[in-house]
């Protein structure tokens, strides 16, 4: 095991460098990324006690509100804690609206945690950005992307309205910022991020509350179109808006996820209302709920077999993976990264996973399971990851009534099988995930290390070669499957035996 695989405690980040330690910068992270949460839900749960966390400061408020405006999904009035909005019933009395609608944390019926039909252009005065994005894989290839950015114009990000247009702009800056620091791979990387590049981007990063890298949420959430508009949400009609080095295993690596996700969306809505069946003791609409979550988990890990379709593990590893590598505890950038004009200090920031998607998350806290100390601590820094609004739905869900303790309460058989089969469910989604990783990241490296890799392996624009810290990393493996299958096996103890 090399030294990347001794952690404190989280994974050693096969992806994107060690994670095990609190993020340098997790302070700062947490006060100036979380501070603009557009979308306060601390309304709280009827009958439980308040919620602890208030989530907008009001400089954060203020700071959104020259982006995000009225009207706009992202906007909303602040209430006071406890003042329930209400809405008319048929019959004109009040009805208290739910609390944990899922329009209030941006979060769709139609799509989840996925942007809702993302932005594809930025306006005008942006198209610097524009251009030298969609030109990516070239510029990477050429080894020309890094003086392409220098010639960039000093841009602010004061004039980017709404949440649309500051998501591209995320993306955008974060596609570019990885393509600039990885370009010459792991052995020819920068120490700083030149200003006009990271100033517009930190600014961006604040208005949303997102950390200056590139996340789940901007390679996933928020990097899709559709090639026919009126087309369905299917791989063969969509493309990633923005693309790194990979070819069609990029685009595959990418959309693949996106489907893992859309998948979720039935448990994302089911989640609502079981909370609310638990809150009026309807059993029969809980026992629906959960069918329709442990469902909708089942066809995630549908989804996640697409993977096998669409992406060459020889590629992956190879080429795909150092671009999304972070510079917290990676050897490759061990004094992390000046952000110039906004820190003479480097900061070191985790790169992008799934990890970060709020989906497994929101599911653990419903189905109320408790992970490892070292593994929970892991998972809960990569929250900080998520856009605020999405990672205050996880924690509305953990204030919320607990299902378990109903669930067991109620000693009805038939709503113990849904949730067992919920629980059943995960704990296969993370199994067959183990599987995905063991094929893309262990066996790959064994192959690279042997010489044997496939000739895709060597398709790449810009690499020759696998990362080799990365590679280390993948030969021990231990660390990481030892994460991986204690976070599977935690799942699989949140069962309620017969
Ligand atoms: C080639 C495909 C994939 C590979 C190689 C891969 C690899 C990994 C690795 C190495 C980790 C450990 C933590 C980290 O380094 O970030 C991880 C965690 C995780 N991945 Fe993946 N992953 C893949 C696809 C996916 C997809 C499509 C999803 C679903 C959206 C997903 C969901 C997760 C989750 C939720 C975690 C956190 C651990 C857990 O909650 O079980 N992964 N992945």
């Amino acid at each position: 095991m090399t030294a990347l695989t001794q952690g404190k405690g989280g994974p050693p980040s096969l992806l994107h460098g060690n994670r095990d330690q609190c993020l340098l910068h997790d302070k700062a992270l947490s006060a100036t990324f979380t501070r603009v949460c557009s979308d306060p839900p601390a309304i709280g749960w009827p009958g439980l006690a308040p919620p602890k966390t208030r989530y907008i400061p009001a400089a954060g408020q203020a700071a959104l509100a020259q982006h995000i405006l009225p009207g706009q999904p992202g906007h909303s009035t602040p209430r006071a804690h406890g003042q329930r909005p209400a809405m008319e019933a048929d019959d004109g009395t009040e009805e208290p609206s739910l609390p944990l609608a899922l329009t209030r944390f941006q979060v769709s019926e139609e799509f989840g945690f996925l942007l809702p039909d993302p932005l594809t252009e930025l306006p005008e005065p942006y198209s610097p950005w524009m251009e030298v994005a969609h030109q990516l894989p070239q510029l990477i290839a050429s080894h020309r992307l890094r003086s392409r950015v220098h010639q960039m114009p000093q841009l602010s990000a004061r004039h980017l309205r709404g949440r649309e247009e500051l998501h591209l702009a995320h993306l955008v800056l974060s596609f570019i910022t990885m393509g600039y620091v990885w370009q010459e791979g792991e052995e020819g990387t920068v120490q700083v991020l030149p200003r006009n590049l990271a100033v517009p981007y930190w600014e961006v990063s604040e208005a949303l509350g997102l950390p200056p890298i590139l996340s789940h949420a901007d390679f996933v959430l928020a990097n899709w179109r559709r090639k026919d508009p009126n087309g369905p949400l299917e791989i063969e009609n969509l493309d990633p808006i923005i693309t790194l080095p990979g070819g069609e295993s990029l685009r595959g690596f990418v959309l693949v996820t996106l489907l893992v996700e859309k998948a979720a969306v039935p448990g994302i809505t089911a989640i609502v209302r079981a909370l609310h069946a638990i809150l009026q003791h309807d059993e029969e609409t809980l026992q629906r709920a959960l069918e329709e979550l442990a469902g909708a988990i089942e066809a995630m890990r549908e989804a996640l077999r697409r993977m096998h379709d669409h992406v060459d593990p020889a590629v992956f590893y190879a080429v795909i993976r150092i671009f999304l590598s972070g510079w917290k505890d990676n050897p490759a950038m061990p004094a992390g990264l000046v952000y110039e004009g906004v820190s003479e200090e480097p900061l070191a920031f985790s790169g992008g996973s799934a990890a970060q998607s709020t989906v497994l998350h929101a599911f653990d806290e419903l189905l109320g399971i408790r992970h490892s100390q070292d593994t929970a601590a892991f998972l809960h820094r990569m929250r900080n990851y998520m856009p605020p609004p999405h990672r205050a739905f996880v924690e509305e869900i953990q204030r919320g009534p607990s299902l378990k303790q109903h669930v067991l309460s109620c000693r009805d058989r038939r709503l113990r099988g849904a949730f067992n089969r919920c629980v059943a469910a995960l704990a296969e989604f993370r199994s067959y995930h183990i599987t995905v990783v063991t094929k893309y990241v262990a066996v790959a490296a064994a192959k690279a290390r042997a010489g044997r890799a496939e000739p895709g392996a060597r398709a790449g624009p810009a690499l020759g070669k696998a990362p080799s810290a990365l590679e280390a990393k993948g030969t021990g493996g231990s660390h990481i499957f030892s994460f991986l299958k204690s976070i599977r096996d935690t799942t699989r103890e949140g069962m309620i035996s017969a």
